[in-house]
């Protein structure tokens, strides 16, 4: 008998195609998740699942679906799904590790630099005729080259970033992570040092960490005022790692210089919401994975996992969780 697998919304055809070939599928059309209720009852004579990061996957989901053998997000990141309670019951996660580490850290360059050199700004300023001439103190922003990236998070992502930094601008490269990562350190200069001292002498904090209960609002006013008042800070992880009250506050008040986001806290960020209003600010709808290349090679990675849990197989990228030692 096929199996039964639900993917929670269209994924590149490179993925689609051989689960379709493989199982019975059951793709939900729409543009937005379904809702919670629906999605369980779609779930509940399922072996497999494709969720992305805007399922929840829980306790109630996994009670739902007695037959599921596996969880694919479509994501690298999934803070979405709950690791240990599909342990419980023998489900596997998969993610997509590796094939969006450049176009992540693409984008974390994108931000930075359109923030520094105050590009939403300037652009919204062209279009709207305030234009006026070329002027010498007009829409001045700050230099890269030289100045120091702190990275918070040095996994592959951000070690991608801080890689395009120091090579493209020279900058000296400070982080914080839980253990030094040696080839951060031999191939960029790179130094992990604490919290506090990356934020005071970090002319950029490209934030690159899991959320998990320790990153959790790890970024309120208190770590804004310990960076410089020229400081740019960019997000590209996950949007509670940030109190958006306080960045907002610290945007306008001139504690940092700018931020670009990718992602927010909630998502979709609101229209008419603060932080789209402060001209420091540049946001973007959680696109560091868009581009044809990398969701192709995602929907890929999404389809080896889900296949291979689905047929009792290890899966090639697991999620294993926290403490299991894997
Ligand atoms: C996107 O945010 C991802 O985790 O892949």
């Amino acid at each position: 008998m096929r199996a039964k697998v639900f993917v929670a919304r269209r994924i590149p055809d490179a993925g689609l195609a051989p689960i379709a070939a493989a199982c019975e599928v059951d793709v939900w059309p729409e543009r937005l998740a379904p809702p919670p209720d629906v999605l369980r009852d779609r779930v509940k004579d399922c072996d497999g699942l494709v969720s992305l990061l805007t399922d929840r996957v829980d306790a109630a989901l996994l009670a739902a679906a007695p037959r599921l053998k596996v969880v694919s997000n479509f994501a690298v990141g999934f803070d979405n799904v709950d690791v240990a309670a599909c342990a419980a019951r023998g489900v596997k996660v998969g993610n997509t590790p590796e094939v969006l580490t450049d176009a992540t850290a693409d984008i974390a360059v994108t931000l930075l630099l359109a923030a520094a050199r105050r590009l939403g700004e300037a652009a919204a300023d062209a279009r709207a005729g305030r234009w006026l001439t070329w002027e010498p103190l007009g829409w001045l922003g700050q230099d890269l080259a030289g100045r120091t990236l702190g990275v918070v998070g040095m996994g592959r992502i951000g070690l991608a970033t801080a890689r395009r930094l120091h090579r493209g601008w020279g900058m000296k490269v400070l982080y914080t992570d839980q253990a030094d990562v040696p080839v951060a350190d031999r191939d960029l200069g790179a130094k992990r040092v604490d919290l506090d001292t990356l934020l005071a002498e970090s002319d950029f904090v490209s934030v690159h960490a899991a959320l998990t209960l320790e990153t959790r609002g790890l970024f309120g006013a208190d770590r804004f005022r310990r960076m410089k008042r020229t400081a740019v800070f960019v997000n590209t992880a996950r949007g509670p790692i940030v109190d958006q009250v306080a960045l907002a506050e610290a945007l306008r008040s001139g504690t940092i210089f700018a931020a670009g986001l990718d992602v927010t806290d909630p998502e979709p960020l609101p229209a008419g919401h603060e932080l789209y209003g402060l001209p420091n600010c540049v946001v973007a709808p959680h696109v560091a994975s868009a581009t044809v290349g990398t969701r192709d090679a995602m929907a890929r990675r999404c389809a080896d996992n889900l296949l291979a849990g689905v047929r009792g197989e290890p899966l090639p990228h697991e999620v294993r969780p926290a403490g299991s030692g894997g």
